[in-house]
Formats: C-alpha cells, structure tokens, sequence
C-alpha cells in the first residue's frame, strides 16, 4: 500500500503534537507565529525532505497546467509524485480527484498546491485592479482581496498569482489594468493592502490564500506598450520606480513572487542572478517562493542567452527559482544535472523547502483535504456578503471627470432615458480581462442596473449605436438609428468603452482614441441637444478629450466587475456620491505618452507660459498638460480646503513635524474626499520630481461640516536614492502640497536639519 502523508506524519509524530502543529500550521503564516511551533514545523519539513527521492524533490518544483480534462500522461506524473502545483482546474469536484490521486498514490503522498489567477475575483467578480487603485481606499481595496481569497479557497484553490505590483506609465500596455497605476507610494500602500487581504484577513485560515507578487521586476515599463517586449531602464528607475511595491509586499508577508518576463539590464529575469539573489533575496529580504513566469525558463533560449534546455535551468535555478512554471524542463534536466554534479542537492533542496513551507502553510501537510469542501464552495461563491463589499468597492472606483451644470445626479423630474452604445447591454465587457471564474449570467449590464434601479418611474430606451467587436468596427446605420432614440429622451447614457480583451495580458494597443466610431456616435448624439452622461467602460485610459467635449458629464467606470449596473446606478442616481480619484494620468492627446505627474524638475519649463515660449519643455502642437491629471476625481458636493499649516518650519533628521489642513464640505450632499499630500525635495543632489505623493488620507463629510486632516511628514518620506544608488536623505528645504488633485493643491514649506 502506498503511503499518504498523513499516514507518514502519523508514523513520525505523535498525535497531541500533530494537533498542535496542525494549529500551529495555519496560523503561523496567516496569524502571528509562535517561535517554538516553527521550530517544531521546520523539522517537520527536514523530516520530510529527507524522505524525499531525488526526482520526487525535483517534482515538488515542477508546476503543470490541467486546462480542461487530465492527460494519461498528466495523471501518470502525479501518480509518480512528479507535480508539486497545479493551475488552472478550479472547482472543489475537479480539485478533489487530482488531489486524492497524489495524496494516495503519489510515493510520498505530498498534496498538490492548487494555483490561479485570482487578480479580481473567483466568481463575484471585483472591478480590474487599476479600478480599484482609483478607491484610494485601502480597506475596501483589502477586504475585496478577503472577498476573492475566501471564495477562490472554498473552490480549493490555495495560491493566487497576485497582487501584481508592476507600475506603469504606459497606457498602451494591456497589461496596465491590473497595475495599481503610475505612482510608486500608492502602489505600495495597495501592494501591502493586497497581500493583507488575501493572506490574513479572513477568520479562519483556511479562508485564506497565499499570495503572489509579480512581476519581478520592471515588466511595467513595456516599450510602447508592447506586452513582453524590450524594455531598458536604469537602475535609478528600477529603485525608484519598480521596487518599492515589492519591498511593501515583501513587508507585508507576501509568500512568493513570480519573476518577470522581461529582462533587466539585458538579462532576463529568469537568469539575473543580480536581480533575484542581491535585490530581492539580501536587499528587500524575501525569504519565501520565487516563481517563474509562464515558460520563462525555454524563453531564454528564444532570447538568445541560453543555448539549450540545459543551460537555461540552470541559469533559472542558480538564479534561485524554486518552482519552474509549466514548460517541464525542471523535471527534465534538472536530475541529470545534479547527478552529474553542475547543480548542487543543496540548491533543489533549498527549492523544495520553500514549497513544503507553503504547503504547510495552508495546513496541506497536515489536513490536505482542507480546502475541498463542497458546502462551504456553494454557500461561499457569489454569497449576499461577498456581493455587497464587492459593490462598494465598485461604487468607490468610478471617478467623476466632468459634471458640467451639476446634470449627475440625475434630476427627479427626468422622465425618460436613452441608454445608448456598445456597452449598455454587455455583460463580459464589464468582467474585464483576468475574470476568473466570473459568469456573464452573474453580471449586471450598464442597462439592467438603471432599468432595476428606476422601475418605471423612468422611461428607458436602447440603442447600440455602433458594434466594437472589431478596432475597426462600421455603425453608420445604427449611429442613426441612435441618433432618433436620443431625440426621444429626456437624457442620454452614452456607454462607451471597450471589449474585454482589448486590454489584458497581450492587450497592447497603438491607438488610444476608443475603437471603432464611438467618437463619431458621440459627436452625432451631441448634436441632438440633450444632456449627454457618457459612461467608460475600459481597462486603461483613453484619450478621452473629443468624448469629453461632446459630453455634458463624464464618468470612469473602468471594467466595474459582477456589481457594476448596479454599483453606476446608484452613482448616477445620486444615492452614492462618486469619490474616485484618477490613479493613472489620463492625457489629453496619445502622442503625449508617457505622461504622468511627477516629471524630474527640468532645465526648462514644462509650462510654455502665456506668449507659448518655445524654449520650454512643451510640445508645439498640442497643449502638454494631461485631459485629467493623477489623484483628479470630481464629487457631487464641493470641498474647501483652508488653513494649511506645519506644526514647525524645521524638521530634525529622526524627527517629525505634521502638516494640517481643514477640509470643508461646502455642497449639498454628504461626501467623501481623498486628501493627496505631496512633497517637492527643493535642492537635491540627484534630479528629483516636481512632486512626489507621500501620503493621503479620506476623510468622510456631511454638508456645512469640516475636519481637521494631520499627516504626519517623517524623514524617511524626504529620502531618495542617492548618487550611489543607495536611499538617502539631504537636509534643506521641501515643499508639502496639500490638496484634491495632483495639481490643484495648497503648500507650505520646510527645511530638514541636522
Ligand atoms: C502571466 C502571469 C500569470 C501566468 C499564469 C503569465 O502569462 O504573465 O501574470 O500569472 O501567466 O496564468
């Protein structure tokens, strides 16, 4: 009889004891640990290495993709103890028979680690990440993370390749949806709410998944936006760009990270061993898994730098990638190469350690059937409390553009309405790319969240306007038939945007005008006369200045997810005030891109001033400033901001001052604002940005009350890498900037002294 792994820890350890590592399993990683539980935990896994062969250690690394039903060949594998992870099965009843398969048949009965995708969501489907950045809302962003971890675990999933920390400047880049934007320090702040999320925020542990932070490093600064292309950055940037995310998630405990396609100074990922061993093991302190990506490790035969399978594992694992996803070649080359003594045992071991240590983690090695429960899968997914937190954060991540003569909310005596455009009745679009196991079935459309919210106290109308299922899609006959289904309406709801995968992995896209005739719709339904709200649906920015124009109101939806017509309805009703904040630029033309906030100050001026001065950093054509800067996000009420004050005007190295403003609520409808304060280093000895988000914070608002908003400014929030690329910190003068908007803020000043 073959052994199961309890039966093998049976055999080992007695049974009072195995109750209390069992406990203390589960709540080392995901609650505070115990140091003498660990203790007792990493013997546990020595014990089991020990036991291991060769090829079953080396099976431990190897990571298969089961993309519909399992191969013979897939299941012989298992059966032999030759997969350590699995991806892509989903589901406790496809879940369970693969697990049982290795947990009684497999030689040393080790489970299998279930991974997936979970970037927004298992089967209530969250809005796209950037969306969620725009909430500037860290509980929200972590309990929807909780939302996602507690459904995907009751499916039996047990890792997440996510919270993707990747910050980009690059609309054109697909993958931008799933970025939490171009700013370092709100990436981070989100980073570690993410990876708390996911990791601990449920009450039981089992509710939990480990989390994932990719992609190691820099794959955000994508060459024109192509997906997987080359890329070249200094290491300035690296540091001053790339790394803070991870080091926020690495400090929040994520459990591994996934390595990035691209390369790094001309090495890829997958064999810099500058990257993986000096930045991420000994400067960031990542101790858990490192991953690759999807077939990274034959890549480096693509990209020229390996000759053959060979050398290509091992450059991944003397680079110290412990799990090789999907292409195999761990499994094939890698027991040749330690019997033949090119890698040493030690490494492999080092490698499975870290995949025991996950898998003891979620509780495997002890109970590996924890996760695969088929009741708790049922009452779990798309559950009523899972549905409401995933709609507050959708109702948190729309931002407000344009609201010209206060049209939104929508007026009481507004008796019918055209919803009109290629996005009014879609239900995929608004699931977004990375939809997990989200159903069409389970969203609700633009269309339906208006018509169940009003009932027949509103008239509604429909009219696609034009078809998006290509870039280059014709509407002409259906922009007319709009056109007299506008004139018809009291108010128009243009739903533009566009399809699922337009952006995503692979989502590159040249043209940053919406496609198809969608400007054009919005043009000829303009002309009709009557208010215009136009609704976006979309993964990245847009260039969305000609839509702007032809719009009375305008509004961000993103990809909303699940809850989106519901989430807008309650928006555009009123019943909800819009509180998003932009969390990527939007620019006012393409040929602008890259376009972000914190340029480094310049020798010359970013402004061409009154008389349009040439000699200016600015372009000649086009104005240079963005349609809707970063941290823009307009409200249904108004705040004033007054008072802005510094509690000194000299801050001591170690020391601390606080910046204070009174923020007042001088509308009529209660809201709830984001306070953004950013900081300018006057003199440095490296160029740094004009400004630089330190902090935020929101503050919630009834009409006529105000708040007294304290940030506290630390010295650590002045540093900066240095000349020899090292953080440092220079006394002299800063500039604090409090206010609503990247460019609409107060400022005081300071100087830090020794
Ligand atoms: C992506 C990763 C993803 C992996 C597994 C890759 O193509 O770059 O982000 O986690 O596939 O689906």
């Amino acid at each position: 009889m073959k052994k199961s792994l309890p039966s093998l820890l049976l055999a080992k350890i007695s049974n009072a004891l195995l109750v209390s590592l069992a406990f203390a399993a589960l709540s080392s990683a995901l609650l505070p640990s115990f140091a003498s539980a660990e203790a007792e935990t990493n013997s546990d896994i020595e014990r089991i290495l020990e036991s291991l062969s060769l090829e079953e250690k080396i099976g431990q690394m190897n990571l298969i993709a089961i993309e519909g039903e399992p191969s013979e060949q897939q299941l012989a594998l298992i059966r032999e103890g030759k997969v350590g992870s699995i991806i892509k099965v989903n589901g406790v009843a496809n879940i369970h028979p693969l697990q049982k398969l290795a947990v009684e048949q497999s030689p040393s009965g080790l489970p299998i680690l279930f991974q997936e995708d979970i970037i927004h969501g298992y089967k209530t489907i969250a809005p796209i990440p950037l969306a969620e950045a725009a909430s500037w809302d860290l509980s929200a962003i972590r309990a929807s993370a909780a939302v996602a971890a507690r459904e995907a675990a009751a499916a039996g999933i047990h890792l997440t390749y996510a919270p993707m920390v990747d910050v980009t400047r690059e609309p054109r880049w697909g993958r931008i949806l799933e970025t939490s934007g171009e700013d370092p320090f709100l990436s981070a702040e989100i980073a570690k709410a993410r990876v708390l999320g996911f990791q601990q925020s449920n009450k039981h542990p089992h509710q939990n998944l480990l989390a994932c932070a990719k992609h190691f490093a820099g794959y955000g600064a994508a060459l024109a936006g192509r997906d997987y292309s080359i890329q070249d950055f200094s290491e300035r940037e690296l540091r001053e760009l790339h790394l803070p995310p991870f080091q926020a998630a690495i400090d929040a405990g994520v459990s591994s990270v996934m390595g990035a396609y691209t390369a790094y100074d001309g090495i890829p990922a997958t064999a810099n061993q500058h990257l993986m061993k000096d930045i991420l093991r000994n400067e960031l302190g990542f101790d858990g898994l490192l991953m690759t990506d999807w077939e990274t490790i034959p890549n480096l035969i693509k990209a020229g730098v390996a000759a053959d399978d060979k050398q290509a594992v091992q450059m991944a694992i003397n680079s110290g990638f412990d799990i090789d996803m999907v292409s195999s070649l761990y499994l094939n080359e890698l027991p040749a190469l330690v019997r033949e003594g090119t890698v040493s045992e030690a490494l492999i071991d080092n490698a499975v350690r870290q995949v025991l240590r996950l898998k003891q983690r979620v509780g495997l090695l002890d109970s590996p059937y924890l996760y695969l429960d088929e009741k708790r899968e049922k009452k779990e997914l798309l559950s009523k409390r899972n549905w409401r937190s995933t709609k507050d954060i959708a109702r948190k991540s729309m931002v407000l553009l344009k609201n010209n003569d206060n049209i939104l909310p929508i007026k009481k005596d507004v008796k019918s309405i055209a919803i009109i455009g290629p996005l009014a009745k879609s239900k995929v679009d608004l699931l977004g790319w990375w939809a997990a196991q989200g159903e069409e079935k389970d969203v609700i459309s633009i269309y339906d969240g208006l018509t169940k919210f009003y009932g027949n106290k509103i008239d509604f109308s429909y009219a696609p306007g034009v078809t998006i299922d290509k870039f280059k899609a014709s509407g002409g006959e259906l922009i007319a038939e709009a056109v007299e289904v506008a004139k018809k309406a009291d108010l128009v709801i243009l739903a533009l945007g566009e399809q699922h995968w337009m952006s995503g992995e692979g989502g590159g896209t040249a043209s940053l005008h919406l496609p198809g005739l969608q400007e054009e719709l919005a043009q000829r339904i303009a002309q009709v006369g009557k208010p215009v709200i136009s609704v976006i649906v979309s993964g990245r920015p847009y260039v969305l200045t000609d839509i702007a124009t032809h719009s009375t109101a305008l509004l961000q939806a993103w990809m909303p997810g699940s809850t989106g017509g519901e989430a807008l309805a309650e928006l555009l009703s009123g019943e909800h005030n819009p509180s998003g904040k932009l969390p990527v630029t939007f620019p006012y033309h393409q040929g602008q891109v890259p376009i972000f906030y914190s340029y480094k100050k310049s020798s010359h001026s970013f402004d061409a001033g009154p008389d349009n001065n040439r000699y200016t950093a600015t372009f000649r054509d086009v104005q240079s400033s963005p349609l809707y800067p970063f941290g823009y996000g307009l409200s249904y009420t108004n705040y004033e901001y007054s008072d802005i004050s510094l509690s000194d005007t000299n801050m001591k190295r170690d020391g601390k001052i606080t910046a204070s403003v009174t923020v007042k609520n001088t509308g009529k409808q209660k809201g709830r604002e984001v306070v953004q304060l950013y900081i300018r280093d006057k003199v440095a000895s490296v160029t740094r940005p004009i400004k630089l988000l330190k902090s935020f914070s929101s503050v919630t608002l009834s009409p006529g009350k105000k708040k007294r908003i304290d940030f506290d400014i630390t010295e650590d929030m002045l540093s900066f890498i240095g000349a020899d690329l090292k953080r440092t910190v220079e006394t002299g003068d800063f500039i604090v900037y409090v206010g609503t908007s990247s460019v609409d803020l107060k400022q005081v000043e300071f100087a830090l002294v020794d």
